[in-house]
């Protein structure tokens, strides 16, 4: 199970990801929490990347393809995962062509949720958590990073035809159900271990 989940600020990356790599039992990476412990952890990589995360800009492709590598590295080349947040710019899909050589198959699922959706469930994020990008400039900032430097990305995978675009705009029991559904001819030797533990 190599995955990786794309979708807008807020489209449930991370709500899924856990999910799904729990029910399959690998590593769900996630770049935002990585980056996010290391900013309040107060270490070099925090001091490095809070600016930019709080303006709703992304880091730098250097910093970031750096990070993901050393955890793969960490990984057995057998070992699965379910990447979220990671690749949201073309040259960080390249990247990933390299992470992956002799690491067998990867599918990508788009995330597909409607604007106003998205910003309805990090208006409420900010008021629940106080998470500091949710704040609504920063929000339409995010907004516009991804259309600008991540639409792109799933246009390289659709062109590879190795994108699956599932609708995530549904509670988040369904959105999962659709992702196991539309991995299932991939990865299909996982399919009975995935549909256990997610009902
Ligand atoms: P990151 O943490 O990846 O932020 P994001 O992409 O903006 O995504 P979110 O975490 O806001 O949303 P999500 O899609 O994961 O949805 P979630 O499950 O949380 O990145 C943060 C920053 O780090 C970036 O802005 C950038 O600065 C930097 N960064 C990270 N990766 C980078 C990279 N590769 N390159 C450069 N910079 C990078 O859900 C959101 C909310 O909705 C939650 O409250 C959740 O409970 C709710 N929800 C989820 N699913 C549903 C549902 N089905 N129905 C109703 N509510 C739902």
């Amino acid at each position: 199970m190599n995955l990786v989940l794309i979708g807008p600020p807020g489209s449930g990356k991370g709500t899924q990801a856990s999910r799904v790599a729990q029910a399959c039992a690998v590593p769900h990476i996630s770049t935002g929490d990585i980056l996010r412990r290391a900013v309040a952890g107060g270490s070099m990589l925090g001091d490095a990347v809070r600016d930019s995360m709080s303006r709703g800009e992304l880091v730098s492709d250097e910093i970031i393809t750096d990070l993901v590598a050393e955890r793969l590295a960490d990984l057995h080349a057998t070992t699965g995962f379910v990447l979220d947040g990671f690749p949201r710019t073309i040259e960080q899909a390249y990247a990933l062509d390299v992470l992956m050589e002799e690491r067998g198959h990867l599918a990508v699922v788009e995330l597909n949720v409607p604007d106003e959706e998205l910003v309805r469930r990090l208006a409420s994020r900010r008021t629940a958590e106080g998470r500091a990008d949710d704040d609504e400039e920063v929000v339409r900032e995010r907004l516009a990073v991804y259309h600008r430097s991540t639409l792109p990305v799933i246009e390289f995978y659709r062109m590879r035809r190795t994108l699956l675009s599932v609708n995530g705009d549904l509670p988040p029991e369904q959105v999962t159900e659709r992702i196991t559904l539309a991995v299932d001819p991939v990865f299909d030797k996982y399919f009975d271990r995935i549909a256990g533990p997610i009902e």
